[in-house]
Parts: structure tokens; sequence; C-alpha cells
């Protein structure tokens, strides 16, 4: 058993962050609208929470100080008449995902968009605005425009340098571990053999069409971009998550709605089981974006995709702006399956 802590540090298991005092949270409302033009990033009035002091609702950016994999999500509301984009940028203005409607109908609604990205220190992620009078921002006291990120990993080599340091030489490994002197030290070894962790975010920059005729095999979406992928349990080539850590998953995605085609992309398990979906029958030829949430309880070996609809009448929208995404995180290891794998593997 004491080898098999030894070996552990180099897995890949990390310190809970709420264990180890590395936090990062923030969520904050806008409650007025913003006409295109006026303001490049959005601000916010409202701030909800602001673990560690990380986001500036004055700016609208927030700011690493802990590396490490962080989820964000936001949600804009479309102002009646106007065009709505925008998009979640990475320090100048790499475009990292957008939420998108191309209705200029009187109506108001939201769009949302979420992804995983993995930050260094001094990184900042913030909303850029389309520069034009042609877009606008909707909100009131309801509020229509959230934002909200957090830090579901902090990066591996940050939360376990101080561990690397005290090591012994190769040459030293003695099978019973040392005894640690710090307690701190002690905790942390305890956690890093602990929580496994799990978690990727991939998006797509060109379309699916559908097509109609003969029967096929159900076929994942694929992705092209790779925002996280911890632990390589993602296969964007292929299309699926394969769960090597059971326990309660996070999973989130968006699609794009192509011109003239509807939309429905299902969420699945195995061969096929639907756990939820998206649908807009809208086949007019603007564009916009559906959204769709949920955790699942996992096994090991079990798969998680997402399909859109084999049938000329239905595609996925996408382009370099990277209107569909698709994020999962491990969110609680499966307590005993995780303690047995890691002993009897
Ligand atoms: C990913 O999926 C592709 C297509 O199914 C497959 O050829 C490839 O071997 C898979 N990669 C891994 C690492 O499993």
């Amino acid at each position: 058993m004491g080898l098999l802590i030894c070996l552990g540090l180099v897995t890949p298991f990390h310190v809970a962050p709420a264990m180890s005092g590395l936090r990062s949270a923030f969520s904050a409302t806008r409650s007025r609208s913003v006409l295109g033009g006026s303001q490049r990033a959005v601000t916010f009035d409202r701030l909800l929470v602001n673990v560690g002091g990380d986001f500036n609702p004055d700016t609208g950016r927030f700011r690493c100080r802990l590396a490490g994999a962080y989820y964000f999500s936001f949600t804009v509301g479309k102002f009646p008449k106007k065009l709505l984009s925008v998009m979640l940028v990475k320090n100048g203005q790499e475009v990292q995902a957008m939420a998108y409607d191309g209705h200029r109908k009187p109506g108001r609604k939201v769009q949302s968009q979420s992804v995983m990205l993995t930050l260094k220190p001094m990184d900042t992620v913030w909303l850029l605005l389309q520069q034009s009078p042609d877009y606008a921002l909707y909100s009131n006291v309801g509020p229509y425009i959230t934002f909200t990120g957090y830090l579901v990993y902090p990066d591996s080599s940050s939360s376990m340098s101080y561990l690397n340091n005290h090591l012994p030489q190769p040459g030293f490994l003695h099978p019973d571990c040392p005894p640690p002197t710090d307690p701190w030290y002690s905790l942390t070894r305890e956690k890093a053999f602990e929580e496994p962790r799990s978690a990727f975010s991939v998006a797509r920059t060109t379309s699916v069409l559908g097509e109609s005729g003969g029967y096929r095999e159900k076929e994942a979406l694929t992705f092209d971009v790779e925002y996280v992928n911890i632990g390589g349990h993602f296969n964007k080539t292929s299309g699926h998550f394969t769960c090597h850590f059971p326990g309660s998953y996070f999973f989130a995605f968006t699609v794009g709605r192509h011109p003239h085609r509807a939309v429905s992309v299902k969420l699945m398990t195995g061969r096929g089981e639907v756990q939820a979906m998206v649908f807009d029958e809208d086949t007019s030829r603007h564009r916009e974006m559906q959204s769709q949430s949920l955790l699942l309880s996992l096994r090991k070996g079990d798969t998680v995709w997402l399909y859109s609809q084999q049938d000329q009448r239905y595609a996925v929208y996408s382009n370099q702006g990277r209107y569909t995404t698709f994020s999962g995180f491990l969110v609680y290891p499966d307590w005993e399956s995780s303690i047995l794998d890691r002993t009897y593997n």
C-alpha cells in the first residue's frame, strides 16, 4: 500500500480545489441593455460571487490567478430588431466560442454558450461585443445577461509542485515511503491519491448537414477544436467520451441552427440511449443556437456523445466563431469504485 501511494503521485489524480484553498469562482449579472458600438466588453452591475477576487465587473474581465482548467458560461439577451453576437475571448481577441442570433424580429429572447478553458496566470477572459449599431444586447432588472466562471481543476503542476519537491530521488525510492513531517504535505498527498480528474471541452469550426436516404449507423458529432482533454477520455475523431472514473459528470452542449434547416441534437449514452436534447424546427434563413446541460451518473466504460438527426431537413451550424461546443467534467467521483480501481488495477 505504501508503494501504491508513492506511485499515486504521478497518476492523473489531483488535489481537490476546495481542500487545498485553490479556489476561484465568479458570477455576475447586468441589468441594462448594451447598444452596439457603445462599448467593446460586456460589463456588469451586480456581482453575485467573486471567490478569489479574480473578476472585475467594471471591465468585465476575469484575470487568471491560479493556473488550471476553468468552466465558463454566459447567457445574453437579444434586443428587439437587432442582431446578437457575443464572443467569449481570451487575452486580446482570441475567440473561444460565441452566442449568436441573426433574427431581426421584434421579440426578446436569450442565447447561451459554455466552454472549459485552460488558463495560465494573467490570462484574461471576457465577452466581446460587435462594434456595429446593427447589434445590441437586451437586459432589464430580470436580468437577461449573466456571466459565470470557476476553477474546476487547478493545474496539476502548480498544485503538485510542492509535492514533487519532496519526492525522494529515484534511487532512494523506499517501498514504505518516508513519513511526511509537514501536515499540509500529508493532507495533499492523501487528496492527491484520492481525487481522480476527467474533463473535456471541444468545438466545431464547420457545419454538418444531415442527409436522407438509406439506413446508416447513428454517427456521433465529431469535433476539430480541443480546448481541454484532461485524462484524454474524449476522442474528438469518434466524438465519444469514455468514462474512466465512475461518478457524477456534468455535460453541457450548444449547437448552432443552420439557415433553412431545423436542428435536433441529442445527448446519447452507450449505443444510443437519449438523455437530453435540443430542438428547433424554425427553418428560416437566420442562424441562432440552442443549449442544454445535465449531470449523469456514469460507470467505467460508459460512453457519452452527441447525435444530430441524419436527415436532410436537419443540420448543425458552426464556423470559426465556434457556435457548436461540447463540454463535460467529473464533479464527484464515486468513492468506493474509484478506490477499488486504484487498488486492484
Ligand atoms: C479515436 O477514434 C477513432 C475513430 O473511431 C479511432 O480510429 C481511434 O483509434 C480512437 N483513438 C483512441 C486513442 O482511442
